[in-house]
């Protein structure tokens, strides 16, 4: 059975290992520890104990909500993981009025790019040379003001 829950600390290491698998560019170990530190939204997923997924998420300004991460491990995917952490994190944000959802997404990872169509993300603006290896970024934003 899969459950989505709050991220502990001890979960540190699978989601690091998760995000390794997932992205070429890595936070790192330690930007997860200041982040969940600094109480940045983080929620896994979990099946049957063992942790598949995770998303970490915060508002950035007063009403504009970011996604900082969203990842699921390669074997669990297309199970419903992503869309169920981020129905969760969009429900929290919409507790706090947020008006906005900004993420980014490489302009390769067509799969994410589908993934975020599939909430009704819409495409904000292009960013070029974005990441570390130049690749440009899609900035993609879900209104949450009115609800949904
Ligand atoms: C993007 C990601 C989080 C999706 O997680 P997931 O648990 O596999 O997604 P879901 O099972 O909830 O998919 C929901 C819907 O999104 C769309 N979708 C998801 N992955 C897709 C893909 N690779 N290609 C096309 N559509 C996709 C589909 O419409 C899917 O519904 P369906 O399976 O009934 O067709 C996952 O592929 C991943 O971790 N990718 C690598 C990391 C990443 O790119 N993160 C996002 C950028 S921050």
């Amino acid at each position: 059975m899969m459950i989505i829950r709050e991220f502990t600390p001890t979960d540190l290491k699978r989601v690091y290992e998760i995000e390794n698998m997932s992205f070429d560019q890595s936070y790192g170990i330690n930007m997860f520890k200041s982040l969940y530190d600094m109480g940045t939204g983080f929620l896994v997923a979990e099946v049957d104990g063992y942790v598949i997924g995770y998303i970490l998420f915060w508002i950035k300004y007063q009403n504009q909500g970011h996604i900082i991460s969203l990842a699921v491990d390669k074997n669990y995917r297309r199970m419903r993981a992503g869309t169920r952490l981020l129905s969760k994190a969009i429900q929290v944000l919409m507790l706090f009025n947020v008006a906005n959802i900004y993420l980014e997404v490489n302009e390769k990872n067509c799969g994410a790019y589908e993934f975020y169509k599939s909430f009704n993300f819409k495409v904000d603006r292009i960013v070029p040379s974005y990441y570390a290896s130049g690749d440009g970024a899609i900035v993609m934003y879900l209104p949450i003001g009115a609800g949904l």
